[in-house]
């Protein structure tokens, strides 16, 4: 509104400047017409730029509008002896009336810049938490961590207080909470809701995303009114489809914003860019289960390879990673750990694969070079490993699962620490399960024997941490004796 004020003023303005010039032939009077012009100009396109309401432009327009009002000051001032009295009153009035608008004016201005500041202050937060799912999507492979972490943002980017991830179980007939922050845990754990059913279901139908500004208004038919009273049926939440190419595998749900706002437009395409986000990273991890499953495959063909060879070491392997799972457990290690310790004891042996038949199946005591060559097996695993990419944390578990504690083993002699951990554990559960195992000419030792025999040898031959957790693994019951058919010999 002031700017039409302003527009007013200086038509007012611009009037008493021509009577000026026109009833005086001094040349001074007509550069200030030049001037009044240009006041008048930069005043209707300020005017003009208001309607737009484009800000830079607006700004500029009214730099320059302040500019030539200032012009006018000076030119009053310069012009002083050539008017009347009540003229230079009347000019003063409008040249100061004008200059503070401009400063009132220019004050707006700076707030709406700082309210525009603001919001892009949130838009480039929003787009930084983005950008770090987007990060962890690509260095995160582990899909539960994944998915916990995109909730996180979500429910800060968007300040909500519930979010809830769904998605569809194989049959496509219901859609299973895989995830949600805010949720207790008793509506958390087997929630499923049946496909089609409710406004989850809808959005997984149709495909479609939905903003819910008031569910009483918009949607009556899925509000009840007795969820007036149920703490997790808010009246505003927004559902998007989670979509792998076209098909639709689940949906993303939020509800309760933390300032009691209903949800708006800006919310949902948040929401939105999230939702493909998550889709992506499930259809990552998806594939990397699909490559980990072939990896495995071949890690066991390799391991049943080994088995074919050496008869004495049959089921061996598999035996061994069953034992070394419980202690790393016990030892709090986590899945990715676990996963590469899965792959070492069924490959700790694979070198074996690479000494002849007739010294590796040989029946009664190996000679001492028999045994020297038996020796190169870690080393020889190793190399057989070494080629490859995804079990080059495998290598070294592989190559130092005969190095003992006090230093005393083999191919390197290392002792304690410089034993990585994973060929530490592979060490115990290789003895108990060689211990524990019929050999062809002696019957296995009974498992509370062989236990025995662990704990003694713990800080010699062990490392004692290792058999701590072993032995609890054990009095737990999570490491058993299960006798398998081939027969096996410990080396
Ligand atoms: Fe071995």
């Amino acid at each position: 509104m002031q700017i039409f004020y302003f527009y007013i003023f200086n038509i007012f303005n611009s009037i008493i400047w021509v009577m000026l010039s026109l009833s005086s032939e001094n040349l001074k009077l007509w550069v200030l017409w030049i001037f009044i012009l240009a006041f008048f100009v930069s005043n209707t396109l300020m005017f003009s730029s208001n309607k737009k309401n484009r800000l830079l432009e607006k700004t500029k327009t009214i730099d320059f509008f302040i500019m030539t009002n200032m012009f006018m000051a000076l030119a009053y001032i310069w012009t002083n002896g050539l008017m009347p009295i009540y003229y230079r009153i009347i000019l003063s009035v409008f040249v100061l009336s004008a200059l503070s608008l401009n400063i009132y004016v220019k004050n707006n201005e700076l707030k709406e810049i700082h309210q525009m500041k603001s919001l892009l202050d949130i838009k480039i937060q929003e787009i930084g938490e983005l950008h770090n799912i987007t990060n962890a999507i690509n260095s995160v492979l582990d899909l539960e961590r994944l998915l916990d972490m995109v909730l996180s943002v979500t429910v800060e980017v968007l300040k909500v207080k519930r979010v809830s991830l769904f998605l569809f179980d194989e049959e496509k007939e219901n859609l299973i909470l895989k995830i949600s922050k805010g949720l207790e845990k008793e509506l958390f754990n087997n929630l499923k809701i049946p496909a089609g059913q409710g406004i989850i279901g809808l959005v997984a139908r149709t495909g479609r995303p939905l903003l819910i500004k008031d569910i009483e208004q918009e949607m009556p038919e899925f509000y009840k009114p007795s969820d007036k009273n149920n703490e997790y049926q808010d009246k505003s939440f927004l559902c998007v489809p989670l979509k792998i190419k076209s098909e639709t595998i689940g949906v993303l749900s939020v509800n309760d914003k933390e300032n009691k706002e209903v949800f708006n437009e800006n919310d949902l395409e948040l929401l939105n860019i999230l939702s493909t986000q998550i889709a992506v990273a499930i259809e990552n991890a998806n594939l990397i289960d699909n490559m980990k499953d072939n990896y495995k495959s071949t890690i066991l063909a390799l391991s049943n390879a080994l088995d074919a060879k050496d008869s004495y070491t049959g089921g061996h392997s598999s035996q061994v990673t069953k034992y070394a799972i419980p202690i790393a457990k016990e030892m709090g290690f986590e899945k990715d750990f676990m996963e590469m310790l899965e792959y070492a004891g069924l490959l700790h042996d694979i070198g074996k694969i690479g000494i002849i038949e007739n010294i590796l199946n040989k029946k009664g005591r190996l000679t001492d070079e028999e045994f020297s060559i038996i020796k190169k097996h870690p080393s020889i695993g190793a190399d057989i490993l070494g080629g490859v990419a995804f079990l080059s944390d495998v290598v070294p578990l592989v190559k130092h699962h005969h190095e003992r504690w006090d230093g005393n083993g083999y191919p390197d002699g290392l002792k304690s620490t410089e034993i990585p951990i994973g060929a530490r554990i592979i060490a115990v559960a290789d003895t108990f399960d060689a211990m524990t195992s019929d050999r062809p000419y002696r019957k296995g030792l009974p498992a509370e024997v062989a236990k025995n025999e662990i704990e003694r040898c713990s800080g010699t031959q062990f490392d004692p941490d290792v058999v701590k957790a072993f032995l609890k693994a054990y009095n737990k019951g999570n490491i058993r004796v299960e006798q398998y058919e081939a027969v096996n010999r410990w080396i």
